[in-house]
């Protein structure tokens, strides 16, 4: 495709962002719980399903497989009573990292599962060592044969203990959804705890699962023979809220987020009030005032597993950082590649030295218009936000493409609140 034929954001910054928006439901709660309808013949289904390019294709995948599905206003029906096994078409699982999560599931249900490598944002090697390491302690063969895993498990799963080398959030995942149907207990020790596997395993449990302990570091899954149909509905996206609330404090802005969860996000509103914004909290609110011409403070930030600051933020408050007085130090500590929008932040005017996965952000700079492109969801997201904080000069954003895997309207709820965003 050429330069000149692909889409991208046309953005004139220097507006201050006000006014109220409510949330989508989480990308990284639909997606699990969209694998986990494969855990029944009965129909489930799923609400407050953002409208995202990675969920259509998990979506596309499940088709594949046999499983009747069906996206309709944020409610997507899933009919899996013709799922018999089968493998998603290599070129869908490469499209997204999520694919990977039919492996549980069907592995549980039929007693073999195959998949191609999954793909996803590049931004670090991302193994899948915890997911097969795991599948084997529940007594599966697992080969993996040119990036393709193959499981086998004729006998059925049974539960074990799992101690996860690290704690991987698709990985913990994928091990909650085989372990409900194994039989006996599994215990998956140094789980990941991001809210989205709560939201996984309420689902699950409401369908008729036994887990215990979702959202700690220690799992508890007693095996059941069967489980139902069920309608869930998703926790808010706490990442979408995050990147809305940066947005908002870049531009000195009066913004109120509603539907959201703001013990979600502890991290990241305590990282602001170090930086000088104070956002108040009501019941499932958030909403921030910041005075047009409030000077910024800089901070350092890590990016961890929660409930430490989330990675996925990591990208956007390096570019509110660049607006604030003095050095900040940001360290990414969940991803080895995942600096990518340094070089782009640096075309618009930010000072930032980095090595590796530290980098330094001397600020305040005074950003200006360019033209830029996001590598990946979260990096694309971090130039809008500089972007439409700029204080002068318009800029065009590519990366179109991956920021539409992961938020369903952003620029549209940006111009909502008075950012000079257009499409072109
Ligand atoms: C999920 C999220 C993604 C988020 C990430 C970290 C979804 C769909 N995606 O991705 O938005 O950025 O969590 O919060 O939920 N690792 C291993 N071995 C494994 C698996 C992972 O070493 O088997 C490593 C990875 O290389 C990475 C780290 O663990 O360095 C975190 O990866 P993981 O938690 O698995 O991220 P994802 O689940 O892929």
């Amino acid at each position: 495709m050429s330069a000149e034929a692909e889409a991208y954001l046309r953005i004139a910054g220097h507006r201050r962002l006000t006014g109220e928006i409510r949330v989508n439901g989480a990308k990284n709660a639909a997606l699990p719980c969209l694998a986990a309808a494969l855990l029944s013949d009965e129909p489930s289904r799923i609400t407050r399903v953002p409208d995202i390019e990675d969920v259509h294709r998990l979506i596309e995948i499940l088709k594949t497989l046999g499983v009747e599905a069906e996206f309709h206003g944020n409610e997507v029906v899933v009919r899996p009573s013709g799922v018999c096994g089968g493998s998603p078409p290599d070129d869908l699982a490469a499209s997204l990292r999520a694919s990977f999560l039919v492996m549980g599931p069907l592995l549980a249900r039929t007693g073999e599962a195959s998949c191609g490598a999954p793909g996803g944002d590049v931004i670090g090697a991302r193994p899948l060592d915890v997911h097969l390491a795991g599948f084997r302690a529940f007594g599966a063969q697992v080969d993996s044969v040119g990036g393709r895993t193959i499981a086998h498990a004729p006998r059925g799963l049974r539960g074990a203990t799992i101690v996860l080398d690290y704690p991987s959030v698709l990985g913990t995942e994928n091990l909650l959804l085989a372990a409900v149907l194994a039989n006996g207990r599994t215990r998956i020790v140094n789980a990941a705890m991001e809210p989205e596997i709560g939201c996984l395993a309420d689902m699950l449990n409401a369908m008729g699962a036994r887990i215990s302990g979702a959202g700690h570091h220690t799992i508890t899954v007693d095996g059941v023979e069967r489980l139902s149909g069920v309608v869930h509905e998703l926790i808010p996206d706490r990442i979408e809220t995050g990147t809305l609330l940066i947005a908002a404090a870049a531009t000195r802005g009066d913004v109120c987020l509603t539907g959201v969860s703001p013990r979600h996000l502890e991290a990241l509103l305590s990282k602001l009030a170090e930086i000088g914004i104070d956002v108040q909290r009501g019941d499932g609110e958030l909403w921030l005032s910041v005075d047009s011409e409030a000077e910024l403070t800089a901070t350092n930030v890590q990016a961890l597993p929660y409930p430490g600051f989330a990675t996925d933020l990591q990208a956007p408050i390096t570019a509110l950082l660049t607006g604030a007085s003095g050095i900040s130090m940001v360290h990414e500590r969940v991803f080895e590649n995942r600096m990518q929008h340094l070089n782009e932040l640096r075309k618009l005017g930010a000072n930032i030295v980095a090595g590796g996965s530290v980098s330094a952000i001397n600020g305040p700079a005074a950003l200006s218009g360019a033209v830029v492109r996001g590598t990946d969801i979260r990096a694309t997201a971090a130039l809008i936000v500089a972007a439409v904080a700029a204080e002068e000069g318009e800029s065009r954003v590519y990366g179109m493409r991956h920021l539409a895997r992961g938020y369903a309207d952003l620029p549209a709820q940006l111009a909502a609140l008075g950012a000079d965003i257009e499409r072109v």
